[in-house]
């Protein structure tokens, strides 16, 4: 987002083991220890951070074994997650190219480490469909670990890296996902589908998946390079049941698993293209924030209470943010 205060500290982490040092330097210093990869998704309070970052400057991707339907491919938690996507398109077996599994997430920002995280997810697909492992630095028993996928309680938008004791404990140093031979099947998320339907693409290989969806996001959500934004800056509602029916009965649209498009409850709300304190709500995707003139964290905080107030008087739902906070206000 372009604002907040500095960090005290930053250590670029190069090698796995450089963490135990950082670790060290932060003990010594009795400061606390947060870890960023791009740091696309995380927003810096006014106050700065009174801490050490660690930013994740592993690299390497790898194959690590295959046989005949599947593949693991694993990627050192500093790589872009795009790269790790444009890699599973391309690689080929000797039989086919292009693994199924992870295309759908395709020009996500940030970095592979991040992915589990707050398990990452667009277009039908979320990391933790084809995860496999990470290992991680674990800070509090002081050593590297493999965790499977199983022991992370991963979840939308969520995983025990961003909740409870988890939050600050790890250092996530590599991601292995699990690629399949077979490729993705309709009927494809909505969006997705239509692109597909309207330019009559009946073959859909990882890398036609991967070519569709990075047009689609070009065409509804700004680039990160060009303009301050965290991607979807609030999380989509999620309804129980009665909840849903409920909302139904107002003609408010309610997907599968109870999902409230929080997009569509901005725009309904009539904030769509709006500009509050100097950040706008996006005029292509409203759950998009986008930097224009905001000239600290103290205007976000006054215009995200704008758009969650809109929403609440209109439909009654509380928006959450979606992307992470660091430091004093
Ligand atoms: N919609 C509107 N107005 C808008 C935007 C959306 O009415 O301005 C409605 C439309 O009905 C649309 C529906 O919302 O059909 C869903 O919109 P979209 O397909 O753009 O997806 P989303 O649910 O709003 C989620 C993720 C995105 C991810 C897309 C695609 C969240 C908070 N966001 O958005 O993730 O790219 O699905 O799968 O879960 C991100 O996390 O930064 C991010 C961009």
């Amino acid at each position: 987002m372009r604002l907040g205060g500095a960090a005290r500290f930053v250590i670029e982490i190069e090698e796995d083991k450089d963490l135990a040092e950082a670790y060290h330097f932060a003990d010594e210093k009795k400061l606390p220890v947060y870890v960023i990869g791009g740091g696309s998704n995380i927003i810096g309070r006014d106050g700065g951070y009174n801490g050490v970052i660690l930013v994740n400057k592993l690299h390497g991707i790898y194959v690590i074994d295959s046989d005949e339907d599947t593949i693991r491919l694993c990627a050192k938690s500093g790589e872009l997650l795009d790269d790790f996507v444009d890699y599973s398109v391309k690689l080929f077996d000797g039989e086919q190219f292009g693994f199924s599994g992870i295309e759908a997430l395709s020009k996500i920002p940030g970095t592979v480490g991040a992915a589990p995280v707050q398990n990452v997810g667009a277009y039908g697909q979320d990391i933790a469909q084809t995860l496999h492992h990470v290992c991680v630095y674990d800070y509090k028993d002081n050593c590297f670990k493999k965790m499977m996928a199983s022991e992370l309680n991963l979840g939308y938008r969520r995983s025990i890296f961003n909740t409870g004791d988890g939050v600050g404990r790890y250092f996530i140093t590599s991601v292995t996902v699990e690629l399949h031979k077979h490729w993705m099947k309709p009927p494809f998320y909505n969006s997705l589908q239509a692109y597909f339907d309207e330019r009559n693409i009946t073959e859909f290989s990882p890398a036609v998946v991967r070519e569709a969806v990075s047009a689609i996001r070009a065409s509804k959500l700004p680039d990160p390079k060009e303009y301050a934004s965290s991607g979807s800056f609030f999380k989509n509602v999620y309804l129980n049941e009665e909840e849903a029916e409920a909302a139904r009965a107002k003609d408010i649209p309610v997907w599968d698993g109870g999902k409230v498009p929080c997009g569509w409850l901005i725009e309904h709300a009539g904030l769509k293209g709006k500009e509050f304190y100097g950040m706008r709500v996006s005029d292509k995707a409203a759950l998009v924030l986008i930097n224009e003139s905001a000239k600290s964290y103290a205007d976000l905080a006054k215009a995200r209470q704008a758009v969650i107030d809109a929403v609440y008087e209109k439909f009654g739902m509380t928006l959450e943010q979606e992307p992470m906070e660091l430091g004093d206000e």
